[in-house]
């Protein structure tokens, strides 16, 4: 697989000269989560994690926003920024770690714990933001969790993330056993093996990962986070515990440093389904097409605000 040095094949260059044209006859804006491929990072108006691509979406002026990324990024685009157009180029492109909370099972566990104030993690879908208290992502879970301080709090859907806020903050917190599993196929023997193999490695990991491998790490932040302490390091090598697709910007901004995937099995299947020719055709067709219903809209973007207030 390639790790970052940009595609600049002649198929790849015809297809980005022809999304270039579309994006203008379309008004169009293409947002790029950091797991997606290089090429599509390349041909990205703006590349960022989950909390910079809901920010963006939030203040936007095109008219049609291209999300290069998973269905919960398009649908919260289209929660934040309804008036305009809202484009997933796969429409299988999901997150199994969403599909492991759904708005059913919360509204029995809150009957079940009434007064419990419900976290939600971004990766999650509009049903479940819209029964929620407040969202977050992997760069604000833990000021969100700290803003309900003395509250009684669930948190949805990442246990690995919930219980390394709990860690961080030294509290408690009801934990949804739900999980990435992308992150989930890393093991302590693969952190342990790469540790041996560049003994003077930063290991950088997301909190996504077990807490076994998270015990393991110099540093663990969002995407966006592992990308400005590579940056900010003094450390020339990295071990990396998140998706594959970050080296790509790795390697952008820290081009002498070394990185080093802790497992190559570290690759998002959903997040890689995204290609050029797909981002091509959904220009020209403005679809697949991400709405959401007003009622469930309205609520969500409630969750949502909340945290981009913070
Ligand atoms: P962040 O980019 O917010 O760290 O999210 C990671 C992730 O798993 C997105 O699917
Ligand atoms: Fe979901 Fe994990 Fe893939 Fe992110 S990396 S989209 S959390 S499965």
């Amino acid at each position: 697989m390639e790790h970052g040095r940009g595609m600049t094949e002649g198929l790849c260059q015809a297809l980005a000269e022809e999304i270039e044209i579309l994006k203008k006859e379309r008004k169009a804006v293409i947002l790029a989560h950091y797991y997606q491929r290089p090429e599509i990072q390349d041909i990205a108006d703006f590349v960022g994690d989950s909390l910079q691509l809901s920010q963006r979406a939030a203040i936007i002026d095109a008219e049609v926003i291209v999300l290069c990324g998973v269905h919960f990024m398009a649908e919260s685009a289209a929660i934040l920024a309804p008036d305009k157009v809202v484009i997933l180029p796969e429409a299988n492109a999901g997150c199994p770690m969403a599909d492991m909370v759904d708005a059913e099972g919360l509204r029995a566990y809150k009957k079940r714990v009434p007064g419990v104030k419900v976290v939600c993690y971004v990766n999650s879908s509009a049903e479940v933001k819209a029964e929620s208290d407040i969202c977050c992502t992997s760069s604000n879970a833990v000021k969100v969790v700290q803003s309900l301080q003395g509250q009684d709090i669930l948190f949805i859907p990442d246990e690995n993330l919930g219980r390394y806020v709990a860690r961080i903050l030294g509290q408690t917190l009801q934990l949804w056993p739900g999980y990435c599993k992308t992150h989930d196929r890393l093991t302590k023997e693969d952190i342990l093996k790469a540790r041996k193999e560049h003994p003077l490695a930063k290991v950088i990991v997301h909190p996504e990962c077990r807490e076994e491998i998270c015990q393991e790490a110099d540093y663990i932040s969002s995407t966006a986070g592992l990308i400005a302490y590579a940056q900010n390091s003094e450390s020339h090598d990295f071990i990396v515990g998140t998706e594959s697709g970050i080296l790509h910007r790795l390697y952008q901004v820290c081009p002498d440093k070394e990185f080093h995937l802790a497992s190559e099995r570290l690759v998002c299947p959903n997040m890689k389904l995204t290609t050029l020719a797909k981002v091509r055709d959904a220009l020209i067709a403005l679809s697949p097409r991400i709405t959401v219903k007003e009622e469930i809209r309205v609520k969500a973007k409630e969750a949502l605000e909340r945290m981009l207030a913070l």
